[in-house]
């Protein structure tokens, strides 16, 4: 998964966009949902959040309050430095976060907890605790007739091919999993809180 995002990192909010590679993706009402989900994230009251694998900052600026986000790969922080000037960024692995104990009070994550096999989602729930009270979790809504987890081939523009794991999320059994509650759902998109 790090290779593959270091690798797309100047392509990955093509993906958010629905342009370039992803253009003909058939997505009917894709920019309006994502619109509202910007909108569901900049409704989150205001706290000193860290967003773990934030990518190129799509979502990070939608953040308020006092925001760090943190990345495996310098490639995307290069960009959300670029896309968020006002945040601070860190290079580190969200399995062993570089922080003390309760350093943050949210802990939000938009599109990584979906690509985390068991003993790894584990480990970054563990890791997320200790370093906040409440925990933020945003991925895509299982459809009818989809497997909720799989392995994916993904090519990139300059053709690469890469195998990654996605899991999709039934709302209900998403907060369940993270002992929390729904706090958005649309046909594309979920957003759980946790407690
Ligand atoms: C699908 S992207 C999501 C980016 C962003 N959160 C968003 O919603 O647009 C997954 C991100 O996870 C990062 N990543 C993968 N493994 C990581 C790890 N162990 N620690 C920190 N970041 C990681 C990748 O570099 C990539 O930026």
């Amino acid at each position: 998964m790090k290779a593959y995002y270091h690798a797309r990192a100047r392509e990955y909010d093509d993906w958010w966009l629905g342009q370039n590679l992803y253009a003909d993706k058939d997505r009917p009402g894709w920019d309006e949902e994502r619109a509202q989900l910007e909108r569901w994230i900049e409704e989150l009251p205001p706290k000193r959040t860290l967003d773990v694998a934030c990518g190129t900052g799509f979502m990070t600026r939608r953040l308020r309050g006092e925001v760090t986000g943190l990345d495996q790969s310098d490639a995307m922080l290069d960009v959300a430095r670029e896309q968020v000037p006002e945040a601070t960024f860190a290079q580190g692995d969200a399995l062993d976060l570089p922080f003390d104990d309760g350093a943050f009070e949210r802990l939000f994550s938009s599109y990584f907890y979906c690509h985390l096999e068991e003993d790894d989602r584990v480990c970054f729930v563990a890791e997320a605790r200790r370093v906040a009270p409440e925990l933020v979790i945003v991925g895509s809504r299982l459809q009818p007739g989809e497997e909720a987890a799989r392995w994916v081939e993904r090519v990139l523009t300059d053709g690469t091919r890469w195998q990654v794991f996605k899991r999709l999320f039934e709302p209900e059994a998403l907060a369940r999993e993270l002992e929390g509650r729904v706090l958005h759902e649309s046909h594309y998109f979920v957003m759980v809180a946790s407690p």
